[in-house]
């Protein structure tokens, strides 16, 4: 696995997402707070249609790693669960302390990246992360950082783009048939005109990295767009038509097994 320097990916991810709340998240917060079933990913799958990845919540001490404005969160805290966001964006996390006081729904936020969480080892029974810490924190830094944070059994539910996507990415925008880049050696990418760094492994790479740090790896899930799918208003880097036939996003299912 490469040596990255986290430090400059940390405060180059700061940048990327003040700028995306000012863009857009703090103006989407208010309806992807609003009470609704749990959903996976821009075409919104629907946890109970893919087998209920995260299964019964209710209870658990939950750890949201790069919670953001903390919408998926929220939705966990209205199921049962005792969430906790970490997020190194304060204006994602202002966001999400809005949002708590007009919803009431109140939860702990700290403000850390994935790769350097201040809160003690084994303190969480489930560690998710929504587009988060699983694309924009270091997994050499934050995969040890949820087997730290988990007790014995827990489990860790994450979602990010599917690495075929990112094969087939074409670098000014959309995603095409077209393999536009290497699998071997894919790591660390900051995408041209963007400031944030973003890390996309292939599937080898990632069970090798789970498994170093002492989990087993319970389900890999490729969602497939619905027949009904609309593009997205705002990530539309891949068309419902493309994930209809190739998975744009995947979610990966673990348990701590030491
Ligand atoms: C797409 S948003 C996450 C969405 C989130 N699930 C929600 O409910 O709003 C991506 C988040 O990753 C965060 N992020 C960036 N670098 C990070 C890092 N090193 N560790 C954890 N999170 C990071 C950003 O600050 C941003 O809030």
């Amino acid at each position: 696995m490469p040596e990255a320097d986290q430090s400059d990916s940390i405060a180059s991810n700061i940048a990327e997402w003040t700028e995306t709340n000012a863009q857009f998240t703090d103006a989407q917060a208010t309806s992807a707070w609003a009470p609704q079933a749990l959903a996976w990913g821009v075409f919104g799958a629907l946890e109970a249609d893919i087998g209920s990845p995260l299964g019964h919540v209710v209870g658990l001490d939950v750890i949201e790693l790069g919670c953001g404005t903390a919408y998926f969160s929220a939705q966990l805290a209205r199921l049962g669960a005792r969430p906790v966001g970490v997020d190194p964006t304060p204006a994602q996390l202002a966001t999400a302390r809005r949002l708590m006081d007009e919803t009431g729904i109140h939860f702990p936020l700290v403000e850390a990246p994935g790769e350097q969480v201040p809160l003690p080892d084994a303190s969480f029974d489930l560690a998710v992360s929504e587009f988060g810490a699983s694309l924009w924190a270091d997994p050499a830094g934050w995969i040890p950082e949820a087997a730290r944070l988990l007790r014995p059994g827990g489990r860790l539910v994450f979602l990010t783009n599917s690495f075929v996507s990112y094969l087939c990415a074409i670098d000014e925008g959309g995603t095409d048939t077209t393999l536009h880049r290497p699998q071997f050696g894919a790591y660390r990418m900051r995408w041209p005109g963007e400031t944030g760094i973003e890390y996309h492994l292939a599937h080898g790479d990632w069970i090798d990295l789970l498994r170093a740090n002492g989990f087993e790896i319970e389900r890999l899930i490729e969602l497939r767009a619905p027949e009904t799918a609309r593009a997205h208003a705002y990530y539309d880097h891949v068309s419902p038509d493309w994930a209809r036939q190739w998975p744009a996003e995947e979610i990966w299912v673990a348990r701590l097994s030491r």
